[in-house]
């Protein structure tokens, strides 16, 4: 049986009276990353968020979302989000609170979700950051949101996340907001995060360097409606669908003029 299993999602809008996502259909198992890639505004955050159960009630939600045999509802959602399934947003920074310190956040999930109080919950976070491997933990637990860059907030998340260890983890264009350094950075702490904690990954990203890296699999989407889904590897070297090779070659342009600069600044820090 595989761990996740959508049949026929589809999120319409009575007021534009059109179908923002249709007839999504896919399964996953466990410790699979699935990539699902499409252009901005084809209903890749409509997707992640039917899976977290976050879709505003003036849409209307059909189909089935099935985690481990369990169909997802309003009620089994409330109840799963954070410790089982756990959701990274692009917006690190307005995932947290800004006037309670990281710590306080931290330790305020870790005894929500796993009943952790004082010392046991500043151990587990202090481990978290640890294996994100962000420096001087004690001190950052004392920091609040806004002292800390943009990478290091997702980062952050991330630990929250490794620690509550889900079985299920979306990211939403988890890289989007970041430079090149906090990006490999974050590359690297998400397929140790899908190692680690053998949870099954969906992650949205337009951004192709991490979906090479990371994705077993890959789901294009366009208007709505899911292109093909197949092997990440045959994505990139016979793409199926036209859209799918326009997609691939648009991003690839786009991505082309960053890495010549990558390159030049690498001779630069290297000359010999
Ligand atoms: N709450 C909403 N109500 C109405 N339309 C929405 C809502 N959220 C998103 N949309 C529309 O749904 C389509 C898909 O949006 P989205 O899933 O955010 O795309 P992507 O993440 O691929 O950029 C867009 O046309 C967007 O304007
Ligand atoms: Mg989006």
């Amino acid at each position: 049986m595989p761990f996740i299993d959508v049949k026929n999602l589809s999120v319409h809008d009575p007021v534009q009276q059109k179908d923002l996502v249709a007839n999504i259909t896919f399964s996953l198992q466990q410790q699979r990353c699935l990539a699902v890639i499409g252009e901005s505004g084809s209903g890749k955050s409509t997707v992640a968020k039917a899976l977290i159960g976050l879709i505003p009630s003036s849409l209307e939600v059909e189909g089935a979302i099935m985690f481990n045999g369990e169909t997802l509802t309003t009620q089994t959602a409330e109840q799963w989000r954070g410790k089982r399934i756990g959701f990274i947003s692009q917006d690190a920074m307005n995932a947290f609170n800004p006037i309670e310190t990281i710590g306080h956040q931290m330790m305020e999930t870790f005894q929500r979700h796993l009943g952790l109080q004082g010392k046991e919950g500043k151990a587990h976070a202090i481990a978290g950051l640890e294996r994100v491997h962000l420096k001087n933990p004690n001190e950052l637990l004392k920091q609040y949101p806004y002292e800390l860059s943009g990478g290091m907030l997702q980062r952050v998340m991330i630990a929250i996340t490794m620690m509550l260890s889900p079985d299920v983890i979306i990211a939403d264009e988890p890289t989007a907001s970041l430079d090149a350094y906090n990006r490999r950075e974050v590359i690297m702490q998400l397929q140790r995060l899908k190692e680690e904690t053998g949870a099954a990954l969906i992650i949205i990203s337009h951004d192709l360097g991490v979906v090479q890296a990371i994705a077993d699999e890959v789901l294009v989407v366009h208007q709505g409606e899911m292109l093909e889904h197949r092997p990440a590897d045959k994505v990139f070297t016979s793409p199926e669908h036209p859209q799918t090779k326009h997609l691939l070659e648009t991003r690839r342009r786009l991505s082309a003029p960053l890495e010549a600069l990558r390159q030049q600044q690498r001779v630069r820090a290297f000359p010999c």
